[in-house]
């Protein structure tokens, strides 16, 4: 038997394409004394792994030749430790291939009340923990605050927006096409949308929220939160989650203006899931049970198969992905 893999092939100078990925056939990985064999089910992308490739991400880099990184849900297939069996289900970082071998004390067992388990990689994983910290740890939230999140269609956005809906507060999503607008209006339940790309953006902040902005979550940088900043309200709330703007260019746009942030007198913090990874637990018990009660809905962009990883990465780090980007691995 042998292990599909896909590799880092070179370095992408803007948007990655399949061209920048080579899928190969590996000798199947051995596990070794005290440790598991996975077989892939699903395989997490995330923007954050265009970072790793331009060797600007905290979590350290990949270079041409390096197999992809990349957060997995997998079943046990062998184990040579007592803490698992053949069929358990586990999280860990597999990679961007077929069968992984992992240390015990480097998985986490999948929560058994998800379903599809797919959702343990997306808003019940760690992109859902990314919104849960933001807005129950950094926002400072009430339930008369007007909040505006951009990527409000993806794992992090939607879940920020649903979360802040829970609470009582008006929310408005920024997206870039009308169907994404739509979901979020019509299935997710936002009140306000503003699609960036077919209307201005500064007016449209303006007519959606006309008191100003009291919370913006913003996963994109560069012009958008430039904007967004000139237009937040006294005593506002930011959290700097994400540089959609900025990961396929080594040219880093200018920043907000300070005097945006002084004339509103807010609060600018920056978001890293990591530091709320002990979290995770108090995170899946209070959002399993609004998923369960339909209040919160969710957008997946599966595609089926390790080959189809590259193309798919390549669409997430355009914008065409609609939800959370996943590849179904077997
Ligand atoms: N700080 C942390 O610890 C942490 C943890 C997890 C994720 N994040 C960040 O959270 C953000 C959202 O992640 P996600 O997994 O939920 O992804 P996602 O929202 O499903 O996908 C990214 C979305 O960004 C939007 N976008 C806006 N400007 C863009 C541009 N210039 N180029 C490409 N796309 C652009 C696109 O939607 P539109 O059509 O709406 O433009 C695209 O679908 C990302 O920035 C990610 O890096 C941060």
């Amino acid at each position: 038997m042998s292990n599909t893999q896909v590799l880092l092939k070179s370095k992408p100078e803007g948007n990655p394409s399949t061209d920048h990925f080579e899928v190969i056939m590996a000798d199947m990985p051995v596990a070794g004394e005290g440790e598991i064999l996975c077989k892939t089910l699903y395989l997490s992308l995330d923007p954050y792994m265009r970072g790793q490739i331009s060797g600007r991400h905290i979590s350290g880099s990949i270079h041409p030749g390096d197999l992809m990184r990349g957060e997995t849900v997998s079943e046990v297939v062998e184990s040579n430790s007592d803490e698992f069996n053949p069929g358990d289900l586990v999280m860990h970082h597999g990679g961007w291939q077929a069968y992984s071998v992992s240390k015990p004390e480097d998985v986490e067992r999948v929560d058994a009340r998800l379903d599809p388990l797919s959702l343990a990689l997306g808003i019940m994983g760690m992109p859902g923990l990314t919104a849960y910290a933001g807005v129950y740890y950094l926002a400072e939230l009430k339930s008369t605050d007007v909040v505006l999140v951009s990527a409000a269609s993806g794992a992090v956005g939607s879940m920020v927006g649903q979360y802040a809906l829970n609470m009582g507060c008006r929310v408005i999503g920024i997206a870039g096409s009308d169907d994404k607008c739509s979901w979020l209006r019509d299935v997710a339940g936002f009140h306000g949308t503003i699609n960036y790309k077919s209307e201005d953006l500064a007016a449209a902040i303006a007519r959606e929220c006309p008191d100003g902005i009291d919370f913006y979550f913003d996963n994109v940088g560069g012009d958008m939160l430039d904007t967004a900043m000139w237009q937040l309200a006294i005593g506002a709330r930011v959290v700097l989650c994400g540089l959609m703007a900025q990961y396929n260019t080594d040219v880093m746009p200018p920043g907000p203006n300070p005097a945006s942030i002084i004339k509103a007198r807010a609060t600018v913090r920056g978001l890293v899931v990591y530091d709320f990874f002990n979290k995770k637990q108090e995170f899946l018990d209070k959002t399993i049970p609004l998923l369960a009660d339909d209040k919160i809905k969710y957008r997946e962009d599966v595609s089926e198969g390790l080959e189809q990883a590259p193309e798919a990465f390549a669409r997430l780090m355009r914008g065409k992905n609609f939800g959370k980007t996943i590849i179904k691995v077997s």
